[in-house]
Order: structure tokens, then C-alpha cells, then sequence
């Protein structure tokens, strides 16, 4: 018989509702939930009972996007799965999906596989995969359909890096059909790479090779453009479309563009483009590299465009991208040339709490928080009510969170597997105390008590905001 869990006092926040209630979990669900101090929750009895006085219970978090040993640029991203996995319920998040990666010429089952054996065994808490496609064919086409059916309903497409990645417009007008017949959604990295392309060999041509020069030649013009391009290549299929890692101002702009004509458009933006900027690219001595990323970093002033449309819902998620480099060995293959550093940042461990900031700071409201980091990533991707709320019948997925605990983050005190931090000494209020996965502990009062292995695969569903 599993152990029952009984959490008292504490403020429930959900994306609908906060109240002060007691939170009863059996056999690794909500139970459940009753006013505190009524008659009710007082008549319950648990072997395991956590006092949540003066902290928040929120549904652990979904990061709809991370990139666990992810192949980019010749290396790999630095964390395994099961690093990865500890460090992101170290931050609050109790479920990733990540990235499995077809290879060129290969089916899409062998990257779906490939992925399993990494991570099967390995991760901490529940993970879920999105499919990269990197090579839009008769045969590829079809094999989505049997993906879905196995509870893999999303596939990332690249605008950007040609020769990579990359589909050309016929291609992703294909695959977007496809996902209109079949309920796939269709994630777009909305970057115009061609055109990229050419302006990293004239600026590497013209000697500006440090790392801000990543920065300026994938301008914001070109993430517009293809954000843009991209929209309208799903309203001619008839497909939803899902935009991955917003970061300009002018692609908040055409997403809201499309929404305000009524088309299932979403977009996704995430901490670093919130919190860092371009003044970050240019630090000196190539210490620029710790945030090279796709898309780039953009210049402070796009900050206001990205909150005003997580606030209006014209950006629905707040996902991570985390995909670290160490800089020492990684991050450094691009010394003397921008565009050979590996493009990645971490962050899966510290989502959770950057976004409590933002409440603290006044940006969004604390529902408004679980909404983008939990709920809405859980029913973009099919995996609601199981996770990303608390209810009966969810999965007790739950964290204890102090709102009024200060921290400082830092390489020196982070879970990641990477050797810097992108906010090294950044002050924060609030911090994740204990996190429950199914019910059972990850993290008990700061420390570690979860294992490799207990986090499981979980199929999806397809997307039911199209519902
Ligand atoms: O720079 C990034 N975002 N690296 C991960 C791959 C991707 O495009 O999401
Ligand atoms: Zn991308
Ligand atoms: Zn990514």
C-alpha cells in the first residue's frame, strides 16, 4: 500500500483558483483538497504529513522545452537525463518533454528510440518527447501518424540552419498538412537561416567574429519574418502552429497579428529572453559565448513586448530551451569564429523561481505564473489534468514553494551539469522547498531524496486548446 501524504496550511495556487486548503494524496494522486481547519481536512489522517504554513502548494512545473544530451555543432549538450531531470526538480519542475532528434535519412523511430534508451531508467521525474524532423519526406509523413498514436503529438521544424536542421517552405507546408489530418502540432523555430547564413559569412568576412556578432546577424527582422512566414504557411495547410523560443518584439507582434484573426497560433518564449539581453552577448573576453543561443538574445527594450504578451496571452508558455554548454571546452570551440560556439544556455533548474520574480516584481499575477509554467504547457501538449494542476484524480505532482526565502543563484550552488551560471549572483525572493513526484519525495526540505528511475515516460495526447 503507498504511503499517504497530507499537506497542511498552505496558500493552493492554481491556474484558476488560490485558496487555503489541505491536500490529501493516495497512491500517488490528488485525493483530495478541503477548506484548512474545516471539520473535513481535520478529520484526515496520513502517514506522511507536510506543514505548508505561510508557503504556496503549487502543481509541479511542465518544461515543454528542454534538450537533454542534445547534438549540436559537434558536442553534445551537457546534461544526461538524469542530471538534467534532478537539477529541473531541484528548480520546482516535476515534468519535462524533450526533444528526440531524427537523424537525416533515417526514420523517425529510430530517433523516437534512440531518445527512450537515454532517458529510460535514467530521469528523476516524468518526462514526455516532442519529435525533431529534420528530413520532411513521403515516408517521414507517415510515420508521424504513428507517433501521435503512441502519445508523441508534436514535431519541431527549423526555418534555420540550412544544411542542418533545416526545412525549405514546401517541406514544412507538407508536414503542416499532415498535422491538419492527423492532430499533430506543428513547433516552428522561426528563424529565416538562409538569409542568416549569408550575413554570418560577410560578418566573419569583415572580422567580427566575437560573440555579439551572434547576436546582430540573426536579426530580429529575420525572426519576424519567419514567424510571419511560418503563420501563414499553417493558415494556407490548416494547421495549428506552436512557435518555439520568441524573443523579438516584431514576432510577439505577428503572433498577435494572427490571434487577433482568429487563427490557432501560439508562442512560447523563455526565462533568458525575459531577464538577459544582448549587453550580456557583449560581455568581454569571450565570456559572451555563456549566452549564445537561438534565437539571440535581443536588446533590453524587446523585455516590455514579451511580458505585455505572456500578460494579453499572445505568448501562452514559458518553457526553458535548456540545452547547456560548459563553457570550458564546449562554448570555447567558438573562439575566433561566433558561429562555431555551440548554441544553447541552461536553465531548466531555475524557471520556476525567475518566474516567481516576475510575480514579486509585478509583471504577472501569481496565477498568471502557474498558468504559463504548469497548466497551459500541460494542455498545449496533451498532458492535462494529469499534470500541471492540483485536483483529484492529478498526479500529485506537487511543490512546496516559500515565497519569502531569498537565494542567490550560482554555478557554485546549482544542480546543471555546466560550469557557469547565465545569472551568476542574481538575488531572487522565493524558492522551491520540497517537491513531491507521484507523491513521492524529490526534494525534502533542500535536500535531495528522489532517484534515477523513478521518473517515468508519459504518452501525450494531442493539444486541447483545439479541442
Ligand atoms: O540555441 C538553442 N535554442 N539551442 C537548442 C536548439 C533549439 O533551436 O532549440
Ligand atoms: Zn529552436
Ligand atoms: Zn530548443
Amino acid at each position: 500500500m503507498s504511503t499517504r501524504t497530507l499537506i497542511r496550511g498552505g496558500l493552493v495556487v492554481t491556474a484558476a483558483e488560490e485558496t487555503h486548503a489541505d491536500v490529501l494524496i493516495e497512491d500517488g494522486r490528488i485525493a483530495a483538497l478541503a477548506a484548512s481547519g474545516t471539520a473535513a481536512a481535520g478529520a484526515w489522517t496520513a502517514e506522511r504529513v507536510v506543514d505548508a504554513t505561510d508557503k504556496y502548494v503549487i502543481p509541479g512545473g511542465v518544461d515543454a522545452h528542454t534538450h537533454m544530451e542534445f547534438p549540436f555543432g559537434g558536442t553534445f549538450s551537457s546534461d544526461t537525463f538524469e542530471t538534467g531531470t534532478r537539477a529541473a526538480a531541484w528548480g520546482g519542475t516535476t515534468t519535462i518533454v524533450d526533444f528526440a532528434v531524427q537523424s537525416k535519412g533515417k526514420a523517425l523511430r529510430a530517433g523516437l528510440d534512440a531518445w527512450h534508451a537515454k532517458a529510460d531508467g535514467n530521469c528523476a521525474i516524468d518526462y514526455a518527447f516532442h519529435m525533431i524532423v529534420s528530413d520532411v519526406n513521403e515516408a517521414t509523413l507517415k510515420q508521424m501518424d504513428g507517433l501521435i498514436e503512441e502519445g508523441v503529438s508534436s514535431f519541431k521544424l527549423f526555418m534555420a540552419y540550412p544544411g542542418v536542421f533545416y526545412s525549405d517552405d514546401g517541406q514544412i507546408l507538407r508536414a503542416m498538412q499532415r498535422a491538419g489530418e492527423n492532430g499533430g502540432l506543428i513547433m516552428m523555430h522561426a528563424e529565416n537561416g538562409i538569409a542568416i547564413d549569408v550575413l554570418v559569412e560577410q560578418a566573419l568576412a569583415r572580422g567580427q567574429t566575437d560573440p555579439r556578432y551572434h547576436g546582430e546577424v540573426r536579426k530580429a527582422l529575420l525572426e519576424a519574418e519567419a514567424t510571419h512566414r511560418a503563420i501563414r504557411l499553417a493558415q494556407v495547410a490548416g494547421a495549428p502552429l506552436y512557435v518555439v523560443h520568441v524573443s523579438a518584439r516584431e514576432a510577439v507582434a505577428e503572433l498577435m497579428r494572427a490571434r487577433d484573426e482568429g487563427l490557432p497560433v501560439f508562442g512560447e518564449t523563455c526565462p533568458q529572453y525575459l531577464f538577459l539581453s544582448t549587453d550580456n552577448l557583449a560581455e568581454p573576453d569571450f565570456e559572451g559565448a555563456k549566452y549564445v543561443c537561438s534565437t539571440p538574445l535581443r536588446p533590453q527594450e524587446h523585455q516590455a513586448a514579451l511580458w505585455r504578451g505572456l500578460r494579453t496571452n499572445d505568448l501562452q508558455v514559458v518553457s526553458t530551451d535548456h540545452c547547456p554548454f560548459c563553457f570550458s571546452g564546449q562554448k570555447e570551440l567558438g573562439r575566433g569564429d561566433f558561429s562555431k560556439i555551440p548554441n544553447g544556455m541552461p536553465g531548466v533548474e531555475h524557471r520556476m523561481d525567475l518566474l516567481h520574480q516576475a510575480v514579486v516584481d509585478g509583471h504577472i499575477s501569481r496565477r498568471r505564473w502557474i498558468e504559463i509554467a504548469c497548466a497551459t504547457p500541460a494542455r498545449m501538449f496533451g498532458l492535462y489534468p494529469k499534470k500541471g494542476t492540483i485536483a483529484p484524480g492529478a498526479d500529485a505532482d506537487v511543490v512546496i514553494y516559500d515565497p519569502h526565502a531569498e537565494q542567490t543563484l550560482s554555478a557554485a550552488t546549482h544542480h546543471m551539469n555546466v560550469d557557469y551560471s547565465a545569472y551568476e549572483g542574481k538575488r531572487l525572493t522565493g524558492r522551491v522547498e520540497t517537491v513531491l513526484s507521484r507523491g513521492e519525495p524529490v526534494i525534502t526540505a533542500r535536500e535531495f531524496t528522489g532517484r534515477a528511475g523513478h521518473g517515468a515516460y508519459t504518452a501525450r495526447g494531442t493539444c486541447q486548446y483545439l479541442d
